[in-house]
């Protein structure tokens, strides 16, 4: 976003002189007028108003890395090496192009603007469109071995939804094993992908998470979804606080999920299972029965006329039976 300086000033939706934001921005009045009708390229709306300046009609919401920093939990924040970008690929890919040494302490952490190839979980296309939504990825590392991951996948979800409640959004809403709901359908997603054995029992792993904040319109999106400031608008959603704190969740439940394994978290995703109760059917395989919860692996129960099965996330995907 080339004319991202000049937005950021006039993100309070004041109106600006055209002398005040040149000496702001050390440049020239005539180098303003050029750059806001770049922003008007980029689709911002600026009204000009005569002999008084310019005024931004578009409500914006900037990622600015140093106001994630300062509200992420001194505990946390000196964890996590952030990387706030304008445009990439996609965060998960980056994350893993300068994931850390093994044995390094830090949890290098990316977060993008937008995304040109967003993935999803089964090679989907994740749609990221810019400056609307959060697009955030991390490095874990963990002992214990390839056993960890299906009950990761899990713990993740439950430090999402954990922190959007905290932040106002209400009860939150888990399709297993990870797809976080909240009014008409899908909110976010994650995606975790393995980046191997390090040594004997220790395991890396790239966690990326795309949580719709501001987005009204998508095409190709083949399952309902919404966004938080549609699902909940008596709150104002800022995506940097929305990315503090869901860092802070994140790498509070990759602790506590290290030290305690996934014991601790079985009961807080149950109680958000939007499945319980419900005839599923399995997409792949011939599987269906009723929606029974998750055992202490996090493989989803389902009570079929032969009893109950677990399926494991990675090898089937589950649907409401229409
Ligand atoms: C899903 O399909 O539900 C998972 C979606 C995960 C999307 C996020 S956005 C940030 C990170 N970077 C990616 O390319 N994908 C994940």
């Amino acid at each position: 976003m080339k004319s991202r300086a000049l937005i950021s000033l006039m993100a309070d939706g004041q109106v600006h002189s055209g002398e005040s934001l040149a000496s702001s921005l050390g440049i020239s009045r005539t180098a303003i007028w050029k750059q806001v009708k770049r922003a008007a390229d980029e689709g911002y709306e600026i009204e000009t108003i005569r002999g008084r300046g310019y005024r931004l009609i578009t409500a914006v919401d900037l990622l600015e890395e140093p106001v994630i920093l300062e509200s992420i939990p001194e505990s946390a924040r000196r964890r996590v090496r952030l990387k706030v970008m304008d445009e990439v690929d996609s965060t998960n890919a980056e994350i893993i192009r300068h994931r850390p040494v093994p044995g390094a302490s830090v949890i290098p952490v990316c977060i993008a603007d937008h995304q040109t190839a967003g993935r999803g979980r089964r090679g989907r296309e994740w749609q990221s469109p810019r400056g609307q939504n959060l697009y955030l990825s991390l490095a874990l590392t963990f002992h214990g071995g390839f056993a960890m991951l299906d009950g990761l996948s899990l713990v993740l979800g439950v430090a999402a939804a954990e922190a959007l409640e905290a932040m106002g959004a209400g009860p939150v809403g888990l399709k297993w094993p990870n797809d976080i709901f909240l009014g008409q359908g899908k909110v976010a997603g994650i995606l975790v992908e393995l980046q191997g054995e390090l040594e004997e029992g220790v395991i890396q792993v790239v966690a990326g998470i795309g949580l719709n904040v501001h987005m009204k319109q998508a095409e190709d999106v083949s399952q309902a979804w919404d966004s938080l400031s549609v699902a909940c608008p008596g709150t104002v959603w800022a995506r940097n606080e929305l990315a503090a704190s869901l860092i802070d969740s994140l790498v509070g439940a990759a602790d506590e999920f290290s030290e305690s394994g996934f014991a601790a978290f079985r009961d807080r995703w149950q109680r958000r299972d939007i499945f319980a109760g419900k005839a599923l059917v399995a997409s792949q395989g011939d599987l269906a029965g009723v929606g029974a919860g998750i055992d202490g692996s996090g493989n989803y129960l389902l009570e079929t006329e032969g009893g109950v099965t677990a399926v494991r996330a990675g090898e089937i995907s589950l649907r409401v039976q229409l």
